[in-house]
């Protein structure tokens, strides 16, 4: 893993946003897993302030939620429609999100997975990280073998995201999320997680043991993932100065 610390969320955005940007000028075809949550926010709006070609990439977004409509201002495609696809040239064919209102789960999940198949496979998958170490929403027990299924909520990932739905009782119990394995075919896995509420599982994840208890941590088995920090989310690594002094030591041609 390569970890970027940076003074502020800002910093660290704007390094993530280039390594994205710098994929879709090399590859204009690539297949994007995208995130959403609050981290995201501010990367896609430099992603659309940087005014990039979207007209032949194709998208994968890691999760939606049970049950609520896609037109419903909390979902997963509300939000991605509001802050990226609205804003750049994507065609709406290109988008892919998981069906919340899907009569059959299981076949929907399926077909969600042989379509990431069939296009290629995930060129770069954006990752959040929640306050107990899921990625997607692969809460903590998640088998790291998983694919794209149904999961059940916890309590603490209901409260996390309470502030988004107005009360706790209205965020719903069930989501369809990628699986970790999944997200670890993907070539390239972007983590990005601010602040002193994510410092206690990005730890684990990153030094901790690989364990169910914290999804994050099976990152650990891909060979490529760059995980963006501000000084606060890194606040309980161990090797803070190694991870500092390899990125100050980057040869150029490794540069972002
Ligand atoms: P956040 O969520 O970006 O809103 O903190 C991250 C996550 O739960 O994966």
């Amino acid at each position: 893993m390569e970890i970027i610390i940076q003074p502020t969320p800002a910093a660290a955005t704007t390094i993530a946003a280039r390594l994205v940007a710098r994929l879709i000028r090399e590859k204009p075809a690539a297949v994007l897993g995208l995130a959403t949550g609050g981290t995201m926010e501010p990367l896609y709006r430099e992603l659309v302030a940087l005014k990039l070609d979207w007209s032949r990439l194709t998208t994968f977004n890691l999760d939606e939620y049970v049950g609520i409509s896609p037109q419903h201002p909390q979902s997963y495609h509300h939000f991605m429609w509001e802050k990226l696809f609205g804003q750049v040239n994507i065609s709406d064919q290109n988008v892919n999100l998981p069906d919340g209102l899907a009569q059959d789960v299981p076949a929907t999940c399926e077909h969600y997975e042989r379509k990431i198949f069939s296009a290629g496979g995930l060129d770069l998958q954006l990752l959040g990280i929640g306050t107990h170490g899921h990625i997607g929403f692969n809460e903590p027990t998640s088998s790291l073998a998983s694919r794209t299924r149904i999961k059940t909520l916890t309590p603490q990932t209901r409260q996390d995201n309470a502030r988004f739905f107005g009360s706790v009782e209205a965020v719903p119990h069930h989501v369809i999320t990628m699986g970790i394995g999944t997200i670890l075919e993907s070539r390239h896995c972007l983590l990005l997680a601010f602040g002193k509420k994510k410092a206690r599982a990005i730890a684990e994840a990153v030094e901790g043991p690989i364990t169910a208890m914290n999804p994050a941590s099976a990152l650990q088995l891909h060979p490529k993932v760059t995980v963006f920090l501000d000084e606060e989310a890194a606040g309980e690594l161990k090797l803070t100065d190694y991870y500092r002094w390899v990125y100050a030591q980057k040869p150029d041609w490794q540069k972002i």
